[in-house]
């Protein structure tokens, strides 16, 4: 499965959303290609109705762990299942760097979501620091310890994303050498834990200009689009990169 995933993080107002879906309109409907927008929760009614017949389908950014409580500022799956979106995105490192997340909420984050039948674009990645002193593997497989277990509970609802810090919003993308070397890791580590059926995205600052040497890296089923999945012409673009 080829995977093509905006996320359109804290961008765009409703008629930017509506906009967006006009211009891409049917061109995508026929694809095989599994295209989804993760936008921002005031968006996601307005996404849900103006996607409809392009093929493309909608996610939130979050998901709380609780179904229902006092948790302010927080969306619950129960109420992402009854807008309609499809799935979710947990632990970008936005939120890990900014909001706290950690392994283990992010891990409780996701079981919420599948028990509610949403699907969940789950990120990882190390950081510059990690990077320059030797420990991105060991970073990536404390990630993993975390993700296995709930990914095991249900493999088909998981999308893994796997996103260096560094290369967020950057300009700096991975070279081809070290998107490979992550990938093939974490495909063992998958294969390992019998979670094979799992794909796994790059994200960070794929552009419709790489987007195609990267997706033609082993391992790599696809991307998760920051900047780049903004404009409708980029997205298809994109998507006619996979
Ligand atoms: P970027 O963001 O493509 O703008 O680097 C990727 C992401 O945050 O998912």
């Amino acid at each position: 499965m080829r995977i093509l995933a905006g996320n359109w993080k804290m961008f765009k107002v409703r008629t930017q959303a509506e906009h967006f879906f006009q211009e891409v309109g049917i061109e995508l409907v026929q694809s095989e290609i599994r295209k989804i927008v993760a936008a921002s929760p005031t968006l996601l009614e307005t996404c849900l109705q103006f996607a409809t017949g392009t093929g493309i389908e909608i996610f939130s950014q979050n998901c709380a762990w609780a179904d229902e409580g006092a948790f302010t500022g927080e969306i619950s799956p129960l109420q992402l299942k009854e807008l309609g979106v499809q799935g979710t995105i947990i632990g970008h490192s936005e939120r890990r760097q900014y909001f706290g997340e950690s392994d283990a909420t992010c891990a409780k984050r996701a079981e919420a979501a599948i028990k509610h039948e949403l699907d969940v674009i789950y990120c990882i990645g190390e950081s510059l620091e990690e990077r320059k002193t030797g420990k991105t593997f060991q970073v990536l497989e404390e990630q993993l310890k975390s993700f296995i277990p709930v990914a095991q509970k249900n493999p088909a609802r998981f999308i893994l994303a796997y996103e260096p810090v560094w290369a967020i919003g950057t300009g700096l993308t991975a070279d081809e050498a070290q998107i490979r070397e992550a990938h093939g890791f974490l495909a063992k580590k998958l294969a390992e834990a019998n979670l094979s059926i799992i794909p796994i995205l790059y994200g960070g600052s794929v552009k419709t200009t790489n987007f195609k040497q990267i997706a033609a890296i082993e391992h790599v089923s696809g991307g998760l689009v920051g900047g780049a999945s903004l404009e409708p012409k980029a997205y298809v673009e994109l998507h006619n990169c996979l």
